[in-house]
């Protein structure tokens, strides 16, 4: 993932951030690098279908996500929904505006917190053992396909998901991300929408006929017994719920997992740098986030007229928040295309900022930092070892291929 190299840009008429299939070789960071320096507010028309506006810089990025009030996520959060809306906008949590939001976000939010990760920790080590075990036999591995199983090991259980069904949940997620992409697709767009929606639903709807019947210590008993601003939620409401939980887990955390082993096959200095300091994981975690940015853009609408860096918007206007540009924003990051395994201050927007800030965030930054500890434990290095595949999405910066050969170090494994 490398960047524009010194000031090149591309023209304007050139840049096309929707296409989802321009992200398959990379992100865009050359087209976000242009409108960054030439047009920091800029309209891309589409001929037939409805316009939106981008939004690139970190300044406005942040001040538009933390404006609810002006932006709202009722339409849905993804440009791939900009023109019909989402059918479960104003009835999930990343798609509510307050109050209702924050009726749902405050119960929901402590089943996630840091401490209730932090006492998981010991057995997210386990489990991630486990998962990393294909990586000791000496040959090649996919890590791309190996790292799909991270997010069940962090959150598997506080989301109450059976330990069953975990090995699918990859594939049920990511056919729902990304249909038109070929290691997901089940034909049509719609066929593979279907069927990923079929068995997600299938699953949750089991799980929460028996917590109505038996709550447990997990979210979706949150879910079914919350105050819901006087009434309770409907099966459908917690089952939408459920959705959008188990796919902001699965389509982001693995591809900071995924993304920082090629960053590190491509720069083996930089993982001489972790493994020589192990107080280094988390700002390693930290950089990783920045660097892969699984989330590129924040989709909103607006609620009135607003004017952004001097440009007027109209209310009713569809307006992208560029997450992966502001993160690379030369403005906030020293060499934003250097993956700095040290740097400090890190203030990226990953995770967003304000009222939507990612619930996740401290059971992702967990399992993320458990598996820099392993792999800068037992391998000093990983070897490219064949053709990196990007996601087809303009959504998710994603990897579903990603060879490497990892290079055991001597005494690797010894550990308890
Ligand atoms: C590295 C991993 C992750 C990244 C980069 C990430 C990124 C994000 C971003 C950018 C948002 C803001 C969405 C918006 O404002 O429209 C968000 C919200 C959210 N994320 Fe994550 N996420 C990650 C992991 C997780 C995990 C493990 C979960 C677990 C269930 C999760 C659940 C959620 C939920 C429920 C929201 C909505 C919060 C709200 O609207 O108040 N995410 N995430």
């Amino acid at each position: 993932m490398t960047g524009p190299k010194g000031h090149e840009r591309v023209s304007l008429d050139s840049i096309d951030l929707f296409d989802p299939h321009r992200y398959r070789t990379h992100p865009q960071h050359l087209d976000w690098a242009t409108l960054r320096a030439q047009a920091p507010v800029w309209r891309q028309e589409r001929p037939g279908r409805p316009a939106f506006w981008n939004v690139t810089r970190y300044d406005a990025v942040r001040a538009m996500i933390k404006d609810t009030g002006s932006y709202s996520s009722t339409h849905g959060n993804v440009l791939d929904v900009a023109e019909g809306g989402d059918s479960a906008g104003g009835y999930t949590m990343p798609l509510m505006d307050p109050p209702s939001h924050g009726w749902l976000r405050g119960p929901s939010i402590r089943t996630m917190s840091t401490l209730v990760v932090r006492r998981r920790e010991e057995d997210i080590r386990a489990r991630l053992r486990r998962m990393l075990e294909p990586c000791y036999d000496g040959g090649v591995v996919d890590i791309a396909g190996i790292m799909l199983h991270l997010p069940m090991l962090a959150v598997g259980e506080i989301l109450g998901i059976p330990e069953s069904v975990w090995p699918d949940i990859p594939a049920w997620t990511m056919s729902g991300v990304a249909p038109e992409d070929p290691v997901y697709s089940a034909g049509t767009t719609e066929r593979t929408l279907r069927k990923a929606h079929y068995q997600l639903f299938a699953m949750f709807s089991e799980v929460i006929a028996d917590r109505r019947r038996n709550p447990k210590d997990d979210l979706i008993s949150v879910l079914v017994g919350l105050d819901f601003g006087g009434r309770g939620l409907d099966d459908h409401e917690v089952l939408l719920n459920c959705y959008s939980m188990v796919m902001g887990a699965n389509t982001t955390t693995p591809y900071v997992a995924s993304h920082l082993v090629a960053a590190m096959a491509e720069r083996p200095e930089a993982w001489r740098l972790v493994r020589a300091d192990p107080r280094l994981a988390s700002s390693c975690v930290e950089e990783a986030l920045r660097w892969a940015t699984p989330t590129n853009h924040l989709m909103r609408k607006t609620t009135r007229d607003v004017e952004i860096e001097g440009v007027k918007i109209g209310e009713g206007e569809i307006v992208c928040a560029w997450l992966a540009s502001a993160n690379r924003d030369e403005q906030y990051f020293d060499d934003p295309y250097e993956f700095k395994p040290d740097r400090k201050p890190n203030p990226h927007m990953a995770f967003s900022i304000g009222p939507h800030y990612c619930i996740g965030g401290p059971a992702a930054r967990a399992v993320l930092n458990v598996m820099v500890e392993e792999l800068a434990a037992d391998f000093e290095a990983f070897e490219p070892a064949g053709e990196v595949e990007h996601l087809a999405s303009n959504f998710i910066n994603g990897l579903t291929r990603l060879p490497v050969r990892p290079r055991l170090a001597p005494g690797a494994g010894a550990r308890s």
